[in-house]
């Protein structure tokens, strides 16, 4: 049934998958604001209705909390380092850290979508000016079908300029091409020593096995890689681990550490939903 649901969500296009969302939220949006007595903050910053949230499921501020701590215990996070958010959606991973990233430290995240970024400015930058949005122009067919191509893309930072970078469901997004450039842009980015967290969908055959029959299996096969969708290919992408591994290694990272995910529904330990690699 979820499914067949997602299939039918994602016959609209980026803007109207928003519009629709919006529109089927609108009473749990309601009830929200009614409960809170406007929309509920944290730290002062007013966080976005369930139906604004387009990017990904789940409570918007406990993801963030969690990831919060994933950043110090996974990532070795401190509060005076400068940090870069790709892929910064609508603040999700920033909103947490206002209370914890000190001045002058920087936080900077960009994101494919426009409106987002001006949302981000408007609740975060206005209250933390250290915190700052930029909207860069790419194409997702998930988020956005204007702008260049993220696989040649340059992100907007001089080398060697940031401690810890992370990017949340975002390569769970991308094709191998743009994730492959974008580790070494990270890697370019990040000071020596620096450490980037991604999280990522991996696909290896036990993974691919648990997850069947499930919310989260993959059933289109290009390559070594794995979509959800076959029409958008932005829905959902998931890499063999043996491929992220050598890919970080072509883009000058020395190690990636695997922390498994619990999507696909497998036995054993488990860190977060997705699967978290670190690298550094
Ligand atoms: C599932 S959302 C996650 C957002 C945020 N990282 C979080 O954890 O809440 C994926 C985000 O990646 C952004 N995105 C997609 N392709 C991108 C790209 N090539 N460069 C930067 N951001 C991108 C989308 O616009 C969207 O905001």
């Amino acid at each position: 049934m979820k499914r067949f649901l997602r299939g039918l969500f994602y016959a609209f296009g980026p803007r109207a998958r928003r519009v629709v969302r919006r529109l089927a939220f609108a009473p749990v949006d309601a009830w929200t604001l009614l409960r809170h007595g406007g929309r509920p903050r944290y730290n002062g910053i007013p966080l976005p209705l369930p139906g604004e949230i387009f990017t990904g499921g789940g409570d918007f501020l406990e993801n963030g909390l969690l990831f919060k701590q994933h950043f110090q215990t996974l990532g070795h996070l401190k509060p005076h380092e400068s940090v870069l958010d790709i892929g910064s959606g609508l603040g999700r991973m920033a909103i947490p850290l206002t209370d914890f990233l000190q001045a002058p430290a920087e936080y900077h995240g960009f994101d494919v979508v426009a409106s987002a970024v001006e949302d981000c400015q408007q609740r975060i930058h206005s209250r933390f000016p250290h915190f700052h949005f930029r909207h860069v122009s790419l194409v997702n067919d998930l988020y956005t079908l204007e702008g260049g191509s993220a696989d040649t893309f340059t992100f907007p930072y001089t080398d060697d300029r940031f401690d810890f970078a992370w990017a949340t469901s975002v390569f769970t997004h991308m094709e191998r091409a743009e994730v492959q450039n974008y580790l070494r842009e990270a890697r370019r980015v990040l000071k020596p020593g620096g450490r980037f967290l991604a999280t990522f969908f991996l696909t290896d055959e036990e993974a691919l096995t648990s997850a069947k029959g499930g919310a989260y299996e993959f059933h289109v096969q290009r390559g070594e890689d794995w979509y959800m969708s076959a029409d958008v290919k932005g829905a959902n992408v998931g890499f063999t681990p043996e491929n992220v591994q050598q890919w970080a290694v072509e883009a000058g990272w020395s190690e990636a550490h695997i922390h498994v995910g619990r999507w696909s529904g497998r036995s054993g330990a488990t860190t977060d939903f997705q699967d978290i690699v670190v690298f550094s």
